[in-house]
């Protein structure tokens, strides 16, 4: 089993070398780069994170890393090649910029692929295979540990270009979750890398509902000492959008003021609850104690119920007694 692992990272990376050296050489190489450079990307990031592309052929990986029948089943196993019904072996990725994934110790896991233009889904990703979980990694997180001695901080972001252009601008410490949500895993990976979090979705619905979802996750992380905020962004900007047109400067002083989780956490659940009336204090309790009731910190679900305790015109006290402290786990 550890001799098939090994074999399956050496394959990523041959894989990951095979899609960077097409980008330099294959027919379509000129329109690729432009596609590149037209969102903003330098020659020097586009190698920092080894982007590559997978050429518009059905066999390219297939024929420069399948040699033999054994080595056609581990592309299969690792989901760069596909097998239809006849039984014949077609690439999976075709015609798309290549993003690879890196695990926490810099092997290559997984791939994002993105299409230039035109038909198909926007992104194509690697289906989960024996090496690589997608709620258990982050685009991203090997390259900022290498670019920075210490994390200060990190941003949690949604996508591949996000993180890529934010290192373009010199913001060297983003990170995406790749697909939905934001995971406990990928948020406990962070927090044993460092202390402060921002979590930075889309301007869009989408990226509002994926803060929330994270905090939900991040609720039975939430120890003393660490810190973890939400920075909003403008209708229709994500942070690739934003960076290129406001400057690192900028966007950096938006994650200064990014909003404190505490704050969000209240912002939130009074957003659509009338805390005036009985009928919302009742329920604004309802909502938030089962939430408060799964964070780690006493110190963070005190400094909750005070919050609480106001908006609901009772003494903490009063609450004390019915908001209890998470069922102690292995530390
Ligand atoms: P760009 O258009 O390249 O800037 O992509 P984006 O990252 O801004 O895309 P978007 O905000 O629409 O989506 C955010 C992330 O969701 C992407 O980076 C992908 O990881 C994922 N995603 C977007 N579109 C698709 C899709 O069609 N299929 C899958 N599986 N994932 C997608
Ligand atoms: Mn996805
Ligand atoms: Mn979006
Ligand atoms: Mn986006
Ligand atoms: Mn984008």
């Amino acid at each position: 089993k550890r001799a098939q692992e090994s074999s399956d990272y050496e394959q990523m990376e041959r894989a990951t070398k095979f899609f960077a050296h097409q980008l330099r050489h294959h027919a379509n190489s000129k329109r690729v780069i432009d596609y590149l450079k037209g969102r903003g990307l330098s020659g020097d990031i586009v190698k920092q994170f080894q982007i590559g592309y997978a050429p518009d052929g059905w066999d390219g990986v297939l024929n420069a890393l399948g040699s033999d029948q054994r080595s056609k089943q581990q592309l299969v196993d690792l989901k760069l090649v596909n097998q239809n019904e006849q039984g014949r072996y077609y690439d999976f990725f075709r015609d798309r910029v290549m993003f690879p994934i890196r695990d926490r110790r810099g092997r290559v896991v997984g791939f994002g692929g993105r299409v230039l233009e035109g038909d198909g889904p926007k992104y194509l990703n690697s289906p989960e295979t024996r090496i690589f979980h997608k709620g258990r990694e982050l685009y991203g997180f090997y390259e900022a540990r290498q670019a920075n001695r210490e994390l200060e901080q990190v941003v949690i972001v949604e996508g591949y270009m996000d993180v890529v252009a934010l290192a373009q601008a010199g913001i060297s410490y983003a990170v995406a979750s790749l697909g939905t949500a934001t995971t406990t895993d990928q948020l406990q990976m962070l927090f044993r890398a460092t202390r402060k979090v921002v979590c930075c979705y889309d301007g869009d619905r989408a990226g509002r509902d994926a803060a929330w979802r994270a905090l939900e996750n991040a609720l039975p992380l939430l120890n003393d000492g660490i810190e973890l905020s939400f920075l909003f962004l403008p209708d229709g900007e994500d942070p690739d959008t934003l960076v290129r047109k406001e400057g690192a400067e900028a966007f950096t002083q938006r994650l200064q003021k990014a909003q404190s989780f505490t704050d969000y956490f209240f912002a939130h659940l009074t957003e659509t609850i009338d805390v005036q009336s009985d009928a919302g204090k009742s329920l604004l309790l309802k909502q938030a104690k089962p939430l408060i009731e799964r964070i780690a910190s006493d110190f963070y679900r005190e400094t909750l119920m005070e919050r609480l305790a106001r908006l609901l015109r009772r003494e903490t006290s009063q609450l004390e007694a019915q908001i209890k402290a998470p069922a102690r786990t292995k530390p």
